[in-house]
C-alpha cells in the first residue's frame, strides 16, 4: 500500500485490479502484444498528481487481464470499497480494471454497494508501455470525480465521458473512447479537471436492490448462471444438457439460472424457448435479455419467461447470480 506524502487532505483510494491500464509490452510502439496486469498501481500513480485538497492513497487488490475475472477478485474489491469507503476522510475509490468486463465488475459492484460516495472504474485501451498511453489521462480523469462533493455511485470514467453503472457497455475493440451508456446517454464529461454532469449521479444512499456486501463477503459458493444465445438455427440441445446434468448430477456441476440473450424485443427461437421452458419448470430460473446494444425489452403479459428489461445479457446473469444470492442456499 503506498500513500504519497502530500499535505493533509480527504484521502482518495486507488485500487489496482490489472488490465491494458496496467499492460507492458516489450516494445514501446506494440499497442497490441502486450501483457495486461503487470504494472503496480502505485507506479501508475508515479507522475499523477492528486486532486486539489486530496491525498492519494493505493493498494494493489489484483493484477489480472479483466477477461479471467473471478468471483473472489470481485468479492475481495467489494470488500475493500465498502472498507475505504466507510472511512469518514476517504472521499472516493478509484479502481483501475481492464476493459472487456469492466461493465459486469461496474454493474456488481453498485448493486452490491449503491456508495454513497463515489467509486470510479477506469480503465485504457493502450498499455501502460505504449507511445502514448491512455490511462494516465484517464486515471487523472477518475480522480477528479472521486473528489467531487456530492459525487455518488459506481460509475466508469473513459476518454473524458462519465458512464453509469447501469447504462455503460464496451462498444468498441480498439478506439480510446470505447465505451457508451446506450439510451440513457452519459452522466457526464470530465475537461480540463472539471466535472460537468448532464444527469444524476447512479446511487442514493441505502438505494441497494441486492444483497448487501456482507452476505457476498461470506459466499463460499456462487450460483451457477450461464448464458445461452438465440440466433438463426439455434437449438434447445445445449439447455437439455445443463438441466440434465443438473438433474443428475452433485452440487458443484448444478445448474441456478440461464440467462437467454433473446433477439430483439426479447424474443427466442422457437426450439430454444421450448427448451429453455422446460429448464424452467425443472427449477431453473430462466431470464431473457435482449442482445441488442440499446432499448429494453417492453414486456408482453403472454411470455411465458421473464426479461431483464435493459439489461444486457452479461449484466443479466449478474443480476440474476444476486438474485439467487438473495433467496438463500437451494434445498
Ligand atoms: C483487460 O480487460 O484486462 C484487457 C483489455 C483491456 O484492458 O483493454
Amino acid at each position: 500500500m503506498l500513500e504519497t506524502s502530500k499535505p493533509a487532505g480527504r484521502r482518495v483510494v486507488v485500487l489496482g485490479t490489472g488490465g491494458t491500464i496496467a499492460g507492458r509490452a516489450r516494445a514501446a510502439g506494440d499497442n497490441l502484444g502486450y501483457t495486461a496486469g503487470e504494472v503496480g498501481v502505485a507506479e501508475l500513480l508515479a507522475d499523477v498528481e492528486a486532486p486539489p485538497g486530496t491525498i492519494l492513497l493505493a493498494e494493489q487488490v489484483a493484477q489480472i487481464d479483466s477477461k479471467d475475472m473471478e468471483f473472489a477478485v470481485w468479492q475481495r474489491l467489494a470488500q475493500r470499497c465498502d472498507a475505504w469507503l466507510a472511512q469518514p476522510d476517504v472521499a472516493g475509490v478509484v479502481v483501475t480494471h481492464g476493459t472487456d468486463t469492466l461493465e459486469e465488475t461496474a454493474f456488481f459492484l453498485q448493486s452490491v454497494l449503491a456508495p454513497g460516495k463515489p467509486v470510479v472504474l477506469t480503465c485504457a485501451m493502450r498499455p501502460a508501455t505504449s507511445l502514448s498511453p491512455d490511462g494516465p489521462q484517464n486515471v487523472r480523469d477518475a480522480l477528479a470525480v472521486a473528489a467531487t462533493p456530492g459525487a455518488s455511485g459506481v460509475t466508469v470514467v473513459c476518454a473524458g465521458v462519465i458512464h453509469g453503472a447501469h447504462d455503460v457497455q464496451k462498444v468498441h475493440t480498439y478506439r480510446l473512447d470505447a465505451f457508451a451508456s446506450g439510451d440513457a446517454g452519459p452522466i457526464g464529461y470530465v475537461e480540463e479537471g472539471a466535472v460537468r454532469c448532464v444527469r444524476n449521479w447512479p446511487s442514493a444512499p441505502g438505494g441497494r436492490a441486492y444483497p448487501a456486501i456482507d452476505l457476498i463477503a461470506g459466499l463460499a459458493q456462487w450460483p451457477r448462471v450461464e448464458i445461452v444465445t438465440s440466433h438463426a438455427g439455434a437449438r434447445g440441445t445445449l439447455v437439455d444438457i445443463l438441466v440434465s446434468e443438473h438433474l443428475s448430477a452433485s452440487t458443484p456441476s448444478r445448474l441456478d439460472g440461464l440467462v437467454a440473450a433473446a433477439t430483439g424485443n426479447g424474443t427466442l427461437h422457437h426450439a430454444l424457448e421450448a427448451a429453455l421452458l422446460r429448464a424452467q419448470a425443472a427449477g431453473i430460473a430462466v431470464v431473457r435479455a435482449t442482445r441488442c446494444a440499446e432499448g429494453r425489452i417492453l414486456a408482453h403479459p403472454s411470455a411465458g419467461l421473464r426479461d431483464a428489461g435493459d439489461l444486457t445479457p452479461v449484466k443479466a446473469r449478474v443480476a440474476l447470480m444476486l438474485e439467487l444470492i438473495a433467496a438463500g442456499p437451494r434445498s
